[in-house]
């Protein structure tokens, strides 16, 4: 091996590479590159474990020794990396690029200075991307930098400010260049800023590009000379090449790949004259994704148009490449024409079978693709041959062109407008500016330090969990002596090891640690492997035996739940008038239901936890990835049986939770430190990507059942809607996030999720007002703005509410959007279009904000002033993405009239912060943010004395004089805080402690063929007060949009009718990419909003724009009706959640989802009749259920 990584700590990370690979006999071959890189690197980072992620992402530079070049430089994923492939490699992390220690790159600096950086986990991975890219091009093209991109997942920021950064990189204007179309981003920005009330300014830059250095290639790393003369000859053999028609044709006989060969190329001839050749895709999110159907085809026609050759393959129909070989040979000799069209899908249908029970589902919609690509390639090659033969040719109607035009991944643009502070504010007070995340540079070099970047401890073990495979079933016996076996094991842990308690009831039901007698869903941990590695600790987990016995019931889904009544309690009801009544006067009723599937947290740091008995008084530390260090030090010592005192708790900050990272963090750290206290020794416990997937749970799937009543005029009188969440297992938080009614099932428990149900319910709503609209006949755009609150008003709960800013949201949003006249675009468009539509929604959003119990919002803070001047912060809040410290030191920063550099955050421990509450519900903020001025003005205030007898004096002149006349410069801060509460025997009360408001409208086009859509523009008007740092208030608005737009329009989830869960890494889970992201898109910060209630009149916002991603189903909604409209489908239909592109391609009924409907039918009859005969009609009823079914 030939691998030289840069900076001087080659030669280390070498040896330890070789001592690791040796002492832990891993196989050199298997053995990727991330694992060397983790002896002493922190930046490259572990995120799925498959390259389906971009978080390790290192640059490879190699050097040709034939034709004595360096390759071009690529970046590449090191957890794909087998060592032994790096012969002559030059391998570059984040960290030899730059750091703090020496000088911060480029790249790092502007991905930091333009907020690219939230949770900060993605972030050394997009660095080394666009590293990669500007070596190769220092000016980089705006195409360039999405494609570097594509593979890169950012769970956080919606990638608009990455892009902002790489974008400076160009050499080309910013700007769209769609100024000759009178659609230029620029003109759209003039025109935001005339919108905007005249007494204030209003800005719309987040970062000054003029602070920046300059990219100066010439100071780049060089290609290591070591390796220049270091380097081998090439692995030697004989080369032969084979037809790659015939390996996917039959994969046969001696023309197919065998194990020990390597494609080294593939060489693709040029077509011929007379010859067509097309390739399409269609797959569940555009970049970066395998394909749910591909094909490749070709036609080679002799006199005009009679068909010589022709040849037609599909990938993602079988196990392998398919060839629709019968078909073809049976098209020979005809003419390109609709005759030969319809014939050649009848044939294909029959001849490339997918059962019904094939693997990956999606069988209809499969079908459908196989005959819509054939289409679209009809229409290419007919249009290829109407130009070649004009005069032979029938024009393609202007209408079917759209069925040829492929969207094109544009370059997104944006506009972010908000408040500027007041000009008489002290130019070094920092509230209200666009502040850089305090860590922000520190994430960009991967100096950043999260939980599995802790260095090693001696003598530390690894820890596996082994876990249930059953989703109920009683546990007959666990044998682990093979697991023993296995070399570096030290122990097996399960529930009889546990000290003290092993279940918690915080509501009815149980929360386990390990199962005990019987397990409730799969992925429920059953024991635990500790060893000397985690390599030997899941090597001996693999090798538990676990016997079980099936128990009954078997409840997975809410259907299920309802009908054996699985609940967990308490059940909810809360009403408001008389609605029989109302349903009498009504003009119209509407009954229907939605479906809305679940959504994975997709943290980019999955769970971890490092466990560290200090060997004294059962002391333990436990570092761990958590929103609630207060409850892991409560649940870890309640576990162990020792006072709450022993057990220190610390993070520094987590690489994204949204609601994942609270009871499951929790009881993995039980796991952890049971082992550490049984075996004395420290333990790590990293949960892998698949693992973390199936055994914690995310957001709630949930059905919503309604009956609405409404007037002919679009007024709704009467609504009766009963909501139905999946809980899963246990109750964990789904009582707090759902207080109506929560199903028991057997899937991993599910729990808070960003927008803490808030997401579902709002969705259910949404869509009885489309179905309201369909019956009505009005748009429900005037369906909701009929029914809007427009004065002051009571909710359903009784709480007093005043609208004004919801209201002025709502029309703001429509006039910056254009709404009325780009409908009306949409509508012209889709009349032009047969093939692609467009759809535009416009969603109102009124969030509550609240705890409903004053204990749930108390806050300490604990700031230390040294004699230096140096301040020392700490409060409750865990940073986890979302900016708390930047923003807690920001409000330090004012109370205590300081520099922001004079502040310093180090970490959220128990040791420093009591009994801290949960960082959740978009209130870090609000209430640490109390607490931190509340123990700074106490901090000034006793500095007040000094500083009115010294009023020239400077702060350290001060500080030094407290300390010379003995006045305390350490406090505390507390807030008690917000005095919520709900009645819900009255069914009132004032849960929240005040509203966000917001509205979004998205525009999208279809393409009705394949179901494929592309995110054309969203225009988002958010009500949030005084925003403390509008740079990362927007960041999280943006972020949280796009998760909104994944669960709402990509992310599914899949599991085994057992419940095993399918969807387990990013190969499978699709969550959106760069390219997903609206090619246009605007954010402005409502202008004179206050909210006295909260710190400097701010809102807690992180949740909220979550919601708005619904505007985009809608859109696609409105799409979709658009396509029924024109093909005479009339009367309402439900979409449900996620909108994905199978469930519009097949909501876009046309003749091909016909074909494949009547070809179904067909083969359910013949089925139906082979029955009949075999068995007699004793069955019938059964067939008919099957048939039913089907
Ligand atoms: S900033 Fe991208 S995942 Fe955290």
């Amino acid at each position: 091996i030939c691998l030289l990584l840069h900076m001087n700590l080659v030669y280390i990370v070498l040896e330890k590479m070789f001592t690791m690979m040796f002492e832990k006999k891993a196989r050199m071959e298997v053995f990727p590159l991330t694992k060397a890189l983790a002896v002493r690197l922190t930046g490259t980072k572990y995120g799925c474990g498959g390259g389906g992620c971009g978080a390790c992402t290192v640059m490879l530079s190699r050097y040709e020794p034939v034709s004595k070049k360096i390759l071009r430089h690529c970046s590449a994923n090191a957890c794909l990396i087998p060592i032994c492939s790096l012969h002559c490699t030059a391998v570059t992390t984040v960290e030899g690029i730059g750091s703090t220690k020496t000088r911060v790159h480029p790249v790092q600096e502007r991905l930091a200075k333009c907020h690219g950086s939230q949770c900060g986990f993605c972030t050394p991975g997009m660095v080394m991307s666009i590293y990669a890219l500007l070596r190769n091009h220092p000016e980089p093209t705006l195409e360039q930098i999405t494609e570097a991109l594509a593979g890169n997942l950012c769970r956080f920021t919606g990638y608009r400010p990455i892009i902002d950064g790489c974008k400076t990189f160009c050499k080309e204007p910013f700007c769209c260049q769609n100024k000759e179309i009178g659609n230029c981003c620029l003109e759209q920005e003039e025109k935001l800023l005339l919108f905007s009330n005249q007494e204030e300014k209003v800005s719309l830059f987040l970062f000054s590009a003029e602070e920046f250095q300059p990219l100066d290639p010439t100071q780049e790393l060089i290609f290591p000379p070591e390796l220049l003369v270091n380097h081998h000859a090439p692995v030697g053999g004989g080369m032969r090449q084979i037809s790659l028609c015939d390996i996917f044709a039959d994969r046969l006989g001696s023309n197919t790949l065998n194990p020990e060969e390597i494609l080294v190329s593939v060489h693709i001839p040029h077509s011929r004259k007379g010859e067509f050749v097309s390739a399409f895709r269609q797959a569940q999110r555009r970049e970066n994704a395998l394909p749910i159907v591909n094909a490749g085809m070709r036609v080679f026609f002799e006199e005009g148009d009679v068909i010589k050759e022709f040849s037609i393959f599909y990938g993602g129909v079988g196990c392998t490449t398919v060839s629709a070989k019968q078909t073809c040979q049976a098209l020979l000799g005809r003419h390109w024409d609709e005759g030969m069209l319809d014939e050649a899908c009848r044939l294909v249908l029959k001849e490339i079978s997918l059962p019904g029970s094939a693997p990956g589902g999606k069988v209809e919609y499969r079908r459908t693709l196989i005959v819509s690509f054939l289409f679209k390639f009809y229409l290419e090659v007919l249009q290829s041959l109407k130009t070649m033969y004009p005069s032979r040719y029938p024009d393609i109607p202007e209408k079917y062109e759209s069925a040829l035009k492929n969207f094109r991944i544009g370059i997104p643009q944006s506009v972010q407008m908000y408040q500027d502070v007041d000009a008489g504010q002290f130019p070094q007070d920092p509230v209200g500016r666009p502040i850089m995340h305090q860590s922000g540079i520190n994430h960009a070099t991967g100096e950043a330090v999260y939980c599995d970047d802790i260095r090693a401890v001696d003598e530390e073990l690894s820890l596996a969990v082994v876990t249930s495979s059953r989703p109920h079933a009683r546990i007959v016996s666990i044998d682990a002596s093979e697991a023993l076996k296995v070399p570096g094991v030290v122990d097996v842990i399960s529930a009889p090891n546990v000290p003290a308690a092993n279940e918690f009831y915080y509501f009815e039901d149980p929360e386990f640690v390990f199962a005990r007698d019987k397990v409730i869903c799969v992925g429920q941990v059953v024991c635990a492997v500790v060893a000397d590695s985690d390599v030997h600790a899941k090597q001996a987990a693999a090798k538990v035996k676990i016997e079980y016995e099936p128990l009954e019931p078997l409840i997975l889904t809410i259907e299920e739940a309802i009908r054996h009544n699985s609940f967990f309690e308490p059940q909810r009801k809360l009403e408001q008038g008389n609605v029989d009544e109302a349903f009498e006067i009504v003009d119209q009723i509407l009954e229907g239901e939605i479906h809305i599937g679940g959504q994975e947290h997709f943290y980019m740091e999955t769970q971890s936890v490092l466990v560290v008995p200090k060997g004294e008084d059962k002391e333990m530390d436990v570092y761990v990835s958590t929103q609630h260090p207060a409850f892991i030090q409560e649940m870890v010592a309640s576990c162990l049986g020792v006072p709450f005192s022993r057990i220190m708790c610390h993070v520094k900050r987590i690489g994204g939770a949204f609601g994942g990272k609270l009871m499951k963090a929790s009881l993995l750290s039980c796991i952890a430190a049971v082992a550490a206290n049984k075996t004395g020794h420290a333990v790590r416990f990293i949960l892998d990507r698949g693992n973390d997937m199936l055994i914690t749970g995310g957001r709630h799937p949930t059905i919503g059942k309604y009956k609405v009543g409404f007037m002919n005029d679009g007024r709704i009188l009467a609504v009766d809607v009963s909501y139905y969440f999946n809980g899963g297992c246990t109750p964990e938080d789904s009582i707090l996030v759902w207080i109506f009614c929560v199903c028991k099932t057997n899937l991993p428990s599910n729990t808070a999720f960003r927008g803490f149900g808030f997401p579902q319910a709002g969705l259910v709503t949404e869509s009885w007002i489309m179905g309201v609209a369909a019956k009505s006949g009005l748009s429900p755009q005037k369906i909701r703005e009929i029914n809007m609150y427009k004065e002051i008003s009571q909710t359903h709960y009784k709480q007093e509410l005043d609208p004004e800013n919801l209201v002025r949201c709502w029309n703001e949003c429509l006039e910056k959007s254009g709404y009325h006249s780009r409908r009306k675009a949409a509508e012209e468009f889709n009349k032009q279009s047969y093939w692609k539509k467009k759809g535009i929604a416009i969603i109102p959003m009124k969030f509550p904000f609240g705890f409903g119990k004053r204990s749930l919002s108390q806050a300490a803070a604990l700031v230390h002033i040294y004699t230096d001047g140096s301040v020392l912060l700490t409060h409750g809040g865990i940073e986890m993405g979302q900016g708390i410290h930047t923003k807690m030191i920001q409000v330090a920063s004012r109370e205590l009239k300081i520099p922001m550099s004079n502040v310093y955050f180090c970490e959220t421990s128990t040791t420093t912060i009591p009994n801290s509450c949960a960082s959740v519900g978009s209130g870090g903020t609000d209430v640490n943010g109390m607490a931190v001025k509340d123990a700074c003005q106490t901090l000034l205030k006793r500095l007040q004395p000094i500083i009115s007898e010294n009023p020239n004096g400077t702060w350290n002149e001060w500080v030094k004089e407290a300390f010379e006349q003995s006045i305390n410069l350490s406090s505390t801060g507390y807030f008690r805080g917000y005095d919520g509460y709900m009645d819900w025997e009255k069914g009132e009360g004032r849960p929240f402690d005040y509203f966000l408001y917001g509205a979004a409208c998205s525009e999208v086009e279809i393409d009705c063929l394949t179901g494929d859509h592309k995110n054309i523009r969203t225009d988002i008007v958010m009500d949030i007060g005084c925003s403390i740092n509008p740079a990362v208030d927007i960041g999280q608005i943006e972020g949280a949009f796009v998760q909104g737009i994944g669960l709402y329009t990509m992310e599914e989830l899949k599991y085994s009718p057992q419940g095993a869960l399918y969807t387990r890494g990013p190969d499978q889970y699709k969550i959106p990419v760069v390219c997903d992201i609206p090619e246009q898109m605007s954010i402005s910060l409502l202008s004179s909003s206050q909210n006295p209630v909260a710190i400097y009149s701010s809102k807690g916002l992180g949740e909220s724009g979550l919601f708005l991603g619904c505007s985009v189903f809608f859109a696609l909604w409105d799409a979709v009706a658009a396509v029924r409209q024109e093909r005479g489908q009339v009367g309402s239909f439900v979409l449900n959640s996620p909108l994905s592109p199978e469930q519009i391609r097949m909501a876009c009924a046309d003749r091909f989802t016909e074909m494949v409907i009547a070809l179904l039918l067909l083969k359910c009859s013949w089925v139906l009749f082979v029955f009949s005969c075999s068995v007699g009609p004793y069955f019938y009823g059964y067939y008919t259920s099957v048939w039913t079914c089907t």
